[in-house]
C-alpha cells in the first residue's frame, strides 16, 4: 500500500520524507490555510520536496472554473493531481480533465455509489472521508470495502486513496482490504512506528549491552 501524507506542512513533509516511506501529499483548502502561507509559494515548496504525485484542490464550483483552476495546478508540477469535488460540475471536468491528460482525485467521496460515479467519468483517484463518515456514526471503512469490490469487478482503473485517516487502526485495515493508498497526517504516521514493546525492548538491549566487557563500538 502506498503511504500518501495529508498535509501541507512543508517541515512535516521534510521530515517523513527522511524516513523514506512518503509515496505522495494530498493537501485542501483547510490544509493549506493552517500553514499561514501563500499557496503559490507553499505549494511550490511541496513539490520541489515530493516525487510522487500531490494533489491540489480547485475552489471553482462550476466546471468551467474547475478546468480553468485545474490547468493553472498542473502548470505548477509534473506530479500535480488536480483534487475535484464529487458534483456533478466536478464529474464534468473530471471528464474533460483526465481526456487533455491531466489526473485528477474526486474528493469528498462519502458512498461507494459517487465513487463508482467517479471512477465511471475516469478519474485517477478517488477520496472516501473514512474519519469523517465514522464522525457521523456511519462506518468509513465498509465504504472503502465496498469500492474496492466495485472496482474491481469492473476492473476499474481508479486508484483508492483513503483519506481522514484518524488513527493507526484506519490505517490496518486499509491496508488488510487493499486499498492503493492511505493518506494520513503526520501524527498518525508516527503512531505507525510505535509499540510499547518496542520502547521496553531497546531499552533492556541498551542495558544489557553496557555489561558486555569488551565492546566493538
Ligand atoms: C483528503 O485528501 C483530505 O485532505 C483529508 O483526508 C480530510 O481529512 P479530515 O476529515 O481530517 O479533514
Amino acid at each position: 500500500m502506498k503511504i500518501f501524507l495529508d498535509t501541507a506542512n512543508v517541515d512535516e513533509i521534510k521530515e517523513a520524507l527522511e524516513w523514506g516511506l512518503v509515496d505522495g501529499v494530498t493537501t485542501n483548502p483547510t490544509l493549506i490555510s493552517k500553514t499561514g502561507r501563500g499557496f503559490e509559494e507553499v505549494v511550490r515548496e511541496i513539490l520541489e520536496l515530493v516525487e510522487g504525485p500531490v494533489s491540489l484542490e480547485v475552489v471553482s464550483t462550476d466546471a468551467e472554473g474547475m478546468i480553468r483552476e485545474a490547468r493553472r495546478l498542473s502548470e505548477l508540477g509534473e506530479n500535480v493531481v488536480v483534487k475535484i469535488p464529487m458534483t456533478e460540475e466536478g464529474i464534468k471536468a473530471v471528464k474533460v480533465l483526465e481526456g487533455e491528460g491531466i489526473a485528477t482525485n474526486v474528493t469528498l467521496i462519502f458512498s461507494p455509489t459517487q465513487a463508482l460515479l467517479a471512477a465511471k467519468a475516469g478519474a485517477s483517484y478517488v477520496s472516501p472521508f473514512v474519519g469523517r463518515i465514522d464522525d457521523i456514526s456511519w462506518d468509513g471503512l465498509t465504504i472503502v470495502r465496498e469500492i474496492r469490490e466495485i472496482f474491481s469487478n469492473y476492473e476499474y482503473q481508479t486508484q483508492i486513496i483513503v483519506a481522514s485517516v484518524r488513527h493507526p487502526k484506519h490505517v490496518l485495515e486499509s491496508a488488510k482490504m487493499g486499498a492503493h493508498i492511505c493518506t494520513m497526517p503526520f501524527k498518525v504516521l508516527k503512531q505507525l512506528f510505535k509499540h510499547p514493546l518496542t520502547d521496553v525492548g531497546l531499552k533492556r538491549f541498551l542495558e544489557d549491552w553496557e555489561k558486555v566487557p569488551q565492546k566493538p563500538f
